[in-house]
């Protein structure tokens, strides 16, 4: 005889729907039975809508966050190597942008700054790309290691870059498919579940939180940006992991170039610390402050450095002596990486350039309208089944601020042979010129929420 089931699911929902907080128990009787598939998807879609319209409470939220941890592996590095004894382990986390390559930068210069970095990363969807699909682009680099050479690559480099597998949190896939289709993606608490369950499962001792803000992120106004950023601190830390968010700008690309294996040779500049041109080492600037200002708050939470000052001068002679280039290269020779591969990623077989045709002071550059100009091209992904060409994309030629006349470059297009794409008539669109508000400040980092 198989034993009653612990909770009627229709009187948890009721409960739910009447507004009040499931206990712990009850949680983790819902993502047990909905991963195991006792809980039809039905109930499970009843209460996601009742939470969102309801609210979970901060309780409730680490407590689904923990149940779906502990819905697949977690890692305890310190139990798999006696190497690992004294490290601290740390990632960070972006809610996504365009031209966001903050990770390819941040990684190897957190290994500088003496943390393990074991950073698991997601494909681009929508206007926003993916770590994975950029690294991807990379001829030979793969990025489903065993435990093994995890632990040999953290062991030995300090990082290890990985796509989610398939064991880690599986009952996320699974509500996150739900709420594709129940229009309940977009509630704080279960966007906080669904990244620091990720977080918690990967075992690190330090996350930072990239809460991106802008027309173009995820969270489009500072109060939403806030509210994530809190909600993602109080969890991770409720998780007894050391953790902080950082609300920054994303209104505009991130550096020159938005693509996939072209956001790859953007970072291996600001790496080698060596730029085509002044204009591109200008464009990058912001970008390249950004991941060393992230990689040092990783580093002052993770007790690695005494101060942010340190930190950042740390994290700066990092990139100026060569040594996170160094990382990187090894990142890339441990992940299977072909030789010589700086030389062999994919490149477009054309390029256009598209021109001003007005004159004027640019005041934004629309980035999700890049975004969605770069999905047209097949850099992005339209869907999450959607192949993309890891070689087209956009490099931008001017940033907000700058003064131009009609007919001067604005970006150049990298396009495959035969390609045609119709940018011109939105270019209107994508470049605002001489908003009486100016242009935005330059400075990315809006503000920090601690624990
Ligand atoms: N990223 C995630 O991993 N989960 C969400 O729910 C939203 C963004």
């Amino acid at each position: 005889m198989t034993a009653a089931p612990a909770f009627l699911v229709s009187e948890l929902l009721r409960k739910k729907r009447d507004g009040l907080a499931l206990n712990d128990d009850e949680i983790a009787f819902l993502v047990r039975g909905f991963s195991d598939g006792s809980i039809p998807d039905y109930q499970v879609a009843a209460w996601l809508m009742a939470g969102y319209l309801k609210g979970f409470s901060r309780h409730e939220t680490l407590f689904l966050t923990r149940s779906v941890k502990e819905s697949g592996r977690c890692f305890d590095w310190r139990a798999l190597s006696a190497n690992f004894h004294n490290a601290v382990f740390a990632d960070k986390h972006s809610s996504g942008g365009v031209g966001d390559k903050v990770s390819l930068v941040l990684a190897p210069v957190a290994a500088c700054l003496d943390l393990k970095v074991p950073m698991m990363s997601g494909r681009g969807l929508g206007h926003t790309g993916g770590t994975v699909d950029k690294l991807e682009s990379i001829p030979g680099f793969t990025m489903q290691p065993s435990e093994r050479q995890m632990v040999e690559w953290l062991d030995r480099t300090g990082v290890c870059l990985t796509a989610q597998s398939h064991d880690l949190c599986p009952a996320d896939r699974k509500l996150y498919h739900l709420r594709d289709v129940t229009a309940t993606i977009d509630s704080v608490p279960l966007i906080t579940a669904s990244i620091v369950s990720k977080k918690w499962a990967e075992g690190v001792d330090v996350v930072v939180y990239d809460v991106k803000c802008g027309e173009a992120a995820f969270m489009t106004d500072l109060p939403q940006a806030r509210a994530l950023g809190r909600s993602l601190v109080d969890a991770t830390a409720g998780a007894g992991i050391r953790a902080l968010a950082c609300v920054t700008r994303m209104d505009e690309p991130l550096g020159s170039m938005i693509g996939n294996a072209n956001e790859v040779t953007e970072c291996l500049w600001m790496l080698r610390d060596d730029y085509p041109s002044a204009n591109h080492r200008r464009l990058a600037a912001p970008l390249l402050e950004l991941s060393l200002r992230l990689a040092a708050e990783m580093a002052v939470l993770g007790g690695t450095r005494g101060t942010m000052a340190q930190a950042i001068s740390d994290a700066r002679a990092a990139i100026t002596s060569g040594r996170a280039l160094q990382v990187f290269m090894d990142i890339a020779r441990n992940q299977g990486a072909v030789a010589s591969w700086e030389s062999r990623l994919p490149q477009a077989a054309v390029t256009r350039v598209v021109k001003a045709t007005r004159s004027g002071t640019i005041t934004h550059i629309h980035a999700r309208r890049l975004g969605l100009a770069g999905i047209r091209m097949g850099a992005g992904r339209a869907t999450a089944e959607s192949r993309i060409d890891v070689a087209v994309g956009i490099e931008m030629l001017v940033r907000p601020g700058d003064v131009v006349a009609n007919g001067d470059a604005l970006m150049r297009l990298h396009l495959q042979a035969g390609q045609t794409v119709e940018i011109e008539p939105e270019i209107e669109r994508i470049f605002g010129f001489d908003d009486p508000s100016g242009p935005p400040v330059s400075e990315l980092l809006i503000e920090r929420i601690t624990a």
